[in-house]
């Protein structure tokens, strides 16, 4: 009998490296369709070559997440390239202005800033794929969360409040979506090295950079999670 993958094809932001390239290599390893989205178009090329050369199916999109104009072609793009997008997921985050620093040295407008990247944006493609999901009664949109949204640390309050908006924003559309057989869940994945936590962290010892989190494991796990929840 032939394979089936769980999902068959799939929406990933922030896919040009760390966690979200990692979300797509082992989604492609699967058999999913996937379109991997970012701002940078070399540095998605780089992944999709990976995952075709490994004999999975993978396309690029470059977008800034934050910019609206740029929602329904990239919508567009994935009903063309991937068919019918039945997992999103929201992984392409920001934080904010470095180093990292307390809220009240931050202008409304890096708040904001902040806030196009990790909630508006997740809002606006949200709005254009799930629709379809509910149509077809299948679908899941995963957030990836953080702890920051739920503990307040020093420097990451732009952060902090914007993950926290997200997950609230996933308990909101599954309200509002109800028994459409649509999923919205939020994934705190943990510390993991990657540029962002390099970004965050700069200067951290072999030691303590060796226990973080290795995005591939972080991903092949999150994933089982879903099939077993699904
Ligand atoms: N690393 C950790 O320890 C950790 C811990 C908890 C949660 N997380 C969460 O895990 C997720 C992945 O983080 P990571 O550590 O893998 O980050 P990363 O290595 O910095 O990768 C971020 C990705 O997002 C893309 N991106 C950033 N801004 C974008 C925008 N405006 N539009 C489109 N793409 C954008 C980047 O590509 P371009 O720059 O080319 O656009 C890159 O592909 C994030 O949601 C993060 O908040 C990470």
């Amino acid at each position: 009998m032939s394979h089936i993958p769980p999902f068959r094809g799939a929406i990933i932001t922030g896919a040009s490296r760390g966690l979200g390239a990692a979300f797509a290599r082992a989604l492609a390893a699967d058999g999913t369709r996937v379109l991997l989205v970012g701002r940078h178009k070399p540095a998605l090329d780089i992944v999709v070559e990976q995952i075709r050369a490994a004999g999975g199916e993978a396309h690029a999109f470059a977008a800034d997440i934050a910019d609206k104009h740029q929602t329904h072609a990239l919508a567009a793009a994935a009903e063309a390239q991937v068919g019918p997008v039945d997992l999103l997921i929201h992984n392409a985050s920001t934080l904010g202005p470095l180093p990292l620093r307390p809220l009240v040295e931050l202008s409304c407008e890096d708040l904001a800033a902040v806030l196009e990247t990790n909630l508006i944006g997740p809002f606006r493609l949200t709005k254009v794929i799930a629709g379809s999901m509910a149509l077809r009664g299948r679908g899941t949109v995963l957030h990836i969360s953080s702890d920051a949204a739920v503990n307040a640390y020093p420097g990451w309050g732009a952060y902090g409040v914007s993950k926290a908006a997200q997950d609230h924003l996933a308990r909101s559309f599954a309200a509002d979506f109800g028994e459409t057989n649509v999923r919205f869940l939020s994934v705190d994945p943990g510390e993991m090295d990657t540029r962002m936590h390099d970004d965050a962290m700069p200067g951290l010892s072999d030691a303590d950079r060796a226990a973080l989190g290795r995005p591939d494991e972080v991903a092949r796990r999150i994933l089982a999670s879903l099939r077993e929840a699904s």
